[in-house]
């Protein structure tokens, strides 16, 4: 599987060790504080496993399974949400933890349903991965791992056509194994 990417943005080292540093901040931020993590499936599974393992709070975790079409690797912006209950967060302090803010329409979407469905006492974002771009919705992330290129990338927890999630590192594909890359 290695030998099917191009080049290496973040070995498994560097991403741990980044995570050490997120998990002291959301534990001195969210100190005394009613905290539900709500994981976006399957993207942040990774990611929200081990971050939340350097965390060291009494929170709940729970997860939301949507969603966004894309035509080959570029997001075009719906967002489905498979389930029909949203989380129960009533009067929780929410993080909402994705893989990447791409285009931040998903994220959008999310918050906007939690917000106002779901009478939370807060909501902050938290991704692995942001890539330097223009957007046109106003969104950011409270918490951020990595800013990243305009680049399509793969690996812990980020897929192409549903592979590499189990890469234990984030890289960029081959262009043989990536047909619509950006
Ligand atoms: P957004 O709505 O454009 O922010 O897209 C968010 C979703 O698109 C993420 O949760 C990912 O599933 C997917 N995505 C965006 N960029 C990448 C990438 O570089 N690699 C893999 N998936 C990506
Ligand atoms: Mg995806």
């Amino acid at each position: 599987m290695h030998s099917h990417l191009d080049s290496v943005l973040f070995h498994e080292t560097t991403i741990l060790s980044r995570l050490d540093a997120m998990g002291r901040e959301i534990t001195r931020d969210y100190q005394g504080k009613n905290l539900t993590v709500v994981l976006i499936l399957h993207g942040s599974l990774f990611f929200v496993a081990d971050l939340l393992r350097r965390v060291n709070l009494p929170l709940r975790v729970t997860s939301l399974d949507v969603t966004s079409y894309h035509g080959g690797t570029q997001s075009c912006g719906t967002v489905t949400f498979n389930q029909l209950a949203l989380p129960n967060v009533q009067g929780q302090h929410v993080l909402i933890v994705d893989d990447i803010l791409d285009t931040g329409r998903t994220l959008a979407a999310i918050r906007g349903r939690i917000e106002n469905e779901c009478a939370p006492a807060s909501v902050r974002l938290c991704v692995l991965l942001k890539k330097r771009l223009a957007r046109d919705i106003a969104i950011d992330a409270h918490y951020i791992g990595f800013d990243i290129g305009d680049e399509f990338v793969v690996g812990y927890g980020l897929d192409y056509d549903g592979h590499y999630r189990n890469l234990p590192l984030i890289g960029t594909l081959k262009p043989e194994y990536s047909r619509h890359a950006l």
